[in-house]
Order: C-alpha cells, then sequence, then structure tokens
C-alpha cells in the first residue's frame, strides 16, 4: 500500500508525475468535484496547524468528501497504543492524515493503519509542503528543471522533504544553513539518484541570493517552541546567529530572485514585514497551492482503492 510519511518510498519518476497530476488538477479544478464522494479521511493533530489542516478540509470538501479533524489532546490516542487506535481509523475512512512531533509515533500510526498515512508535518519531513513547493515554483516559472532554489535559514524537516523532491525533479537546491552543513543530511535523504540538478552549500548569502531563480525561508525556531518560555533563551541566541540572513530587500538587493515561505511567517525575524507583500513574493501562491498538492496527493494515494 502507498503512504506518504516522506518521499522514501516514491521512484523519481512517481514524484514526477504526482507534481505533473497536481498542476493538471490546479488546471482542472472542477473535474475533481465528486471525486471523493462518499469518502471520508481523518486528520489527527498532535501540533497546530492552519495551512495543513485547511487545505486538506478544503479538498475533500471540493472533492465532494469529508475531513474529520482529530485533535490528539481531546482523543483517545494518548490513552492506548496509537497502531490500534489508527487500525479501528483505518475501518472507518479513507486515508489518515497525522502531524505528529516524532515521525516514529507517525510511523506506528501508519503501521497500524490498513489505509494509506500521510505525514502532516513531523520532526524530520514535511512531503506535502516540498510537494506544494515544487508546484508553485512549476507554476511560475512553467518548470522546475534546471532552476535553482535557495534555501536560507535553519537546516529542518521541511529541508530534508525539499532535498528530496528537489533531487528526483532535477531542481539546482543550495543551501544557506550556518546551523549545518553537509553532515546534517540524512542518509536515507542523501542516497535518492539525482535526476539532474544538484545540491550544495554555500556561507556567503548575498552570493547565493544573486545566483537564485527563487529563495525560501522558514521559521528559525521550530513553531511549538516559539512562544515557550523554556526555549527563550536559546531562541535568543539563534536569533542573534541568524539576524543577518534575513531576507530582505536590502539582502536581496542585485537578486531577481523570487521569494517563498511556507508558513507560518514570523515577520523581523527570518524574513521582513515589506518583503512578504513586496511583488517579488509568490508566498500566498505557495500557500494557496498546497490545496492543489493536497487533492493530487489524496486522489493518487486512493487510485484504485475500493
Ligand atoms: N506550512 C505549514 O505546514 O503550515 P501549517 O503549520 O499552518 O499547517
Amino acid at each position: 500500500m502507498k503512504q506518504l510519511l516522506n518521499w522514501e518510498h516514491w521512484s523519481n519518476d512517481e514524484i514526477r508525475a504526482l507534481l505533473d497530476f497536481a498542476a493538471y488538477m490546479k488546471g482542472h479544478r472542477t473535474y475533481y468535484n465528486g471525486a471523493m464522494l462518499g469518502r471520508s479521511i481523518a486528520m489527527i493533530f498532535q501540533k497546530t496547524s492552519t495551512r495543513t489542516r485547511v487545505s486538506f478540509e478544503a479538498a475533500m470538501t471540493e472533492m465532494g468528501g469529508h475531513a474529520i479533524y482529530i485533535d490528539w489532546a481531546t482523543s483517545n490516542f494518548e490513552l492506548t497504543d496509537i497502531a490500534f487506535e489508527s487500525k479501528y481509523l483505518s475501518r472507518n475512512v479513507s486515508l489518515i492524515v497525522a502531524r505528529m512531533k516524532k515521525h516514529e509515533e507517525l510511523a506506528r500510526i501508519a503501521e497500524g493503519s490498513e489505509v494509506p498515512t500521510v505525514n502532516g508535518c513531523c520532526n524530520l519531513f514535511h512531503p506535502c509542503q516540498s510537494l506544494a513547493d515544487m508546484l508553485t515554483i512549476r507554476m511560475d516559472a512553467g518548470t522546475v528543471e534546471g532552476l535553482t532554489l535557495c534555501y536560507v535559514g535553519v537546516h529542518n524537516n521541511v529541508v530534508n522533504s525539499l532535498i528530496e523532491a528537489t533531487a528526483a525533479l532535477g531542481v539546482n537546491l543550495v543551501l544557506v544553513t550556518p546551523l549545518a552543513n553537509q553532515g546534517a543530511v540524512m542518509e536515507s535523504v542523501n542516497s535518492r539518484p539525482r535526476s539532474g540538478g544538484s545540491l550544495s552549500w554555500e556561507k556567503d548569502v548575498r552570493h547565493a541570493a544573486k545566483h537564485a531563480d527563487y529563495i525560501y525561508t522558514d521559521t528559525w525556531v521550530d513553531m511549538e517552541f516559539f512562544n515557550d518560555p523554556a526555549f527563550a533563551e536559546q531562541k535568543a541566541q539563534r536569533i542573534d546567529l541568524m539576524l543577518p540572513y534575513q531576507l530582505n530587500h536590502k539582502l536581496l538587493e542585485g537578486s531577481k530572485a523570487k521569494v517563498m515561505h511556507d508558513m507560518p511567517i514570523h515577520a523581523g525575524y527570518e524574513i521582513s514585514r515589506e518583503l512578504v507583500n513586496d511583488p517579488r513574493s509568490i508566498i500566498f501562491q505557495q500557500a494557496e497551492n498546497r490545496l492543489d498538492a493536497q487533492k493530487a496527493i489524496i486522489v493518487k494515494l486512493l487510485e484504485g482503492a475500493a
């Protein structure tokens, strides 16, 4: 059974076909009205979310189905073996989306489930986001192949999924991640054969920005810790270190790169407030594209399912 916990069990051809399909769906939204008629999906959230929750829910509604939101804290997942709970869920729904703090817990949900499980973002991966990111570049430029995407920030779950997606799709990915180097790349991510493009690290953020077609940033502090007083000291240190890497007009002088951010945005930290709504920003298209990416994932995973 095909799942989407990360891109590991998806070949480059399958990822490319999924992106093609997402682009097709975006251009033919009404074709899929009713495609999920009579079906439900369950969405388990151990962490907060705006886009992941809304886009999966809207995707199911638009396709004639239903998405059930399950708040971890008020469910019975915490009281038992989570694989038993997901096995039960899979007897009532066609697909499970889970946003879990730990990838191992996501894997337990998938282990119990008899229907496909989709990672709605865990500590290690955010595959749904990376599909929407590639879709955004594709819709903007007409292709992703051979283009240069520069990610500036902290090496996180989004980066792991971007490394895989860009390798599969022939994108040049340049990482400006001052807290991490090549050694931070997980073996499972690093071992994917490339369809073209490249993966490299750059220390000079201005140089990287100058040569990028797209420049992308994300929060410097994991969102679950952003307002946590216990994390305040580490957050302050990180901000000091990362402020020279903030995406703003000055940093982008001489660069034609379009600006991306997976949201939620912490304006004044990883990106300046002015840049968010600047004409070169495609941030809201990127967030909008979560809906089309989610639809493609749901339809592909349920293709042929009873
Ligand atoms: N980018 C993203 O996953 O947004 P949410 O955390 O709001 O779902």
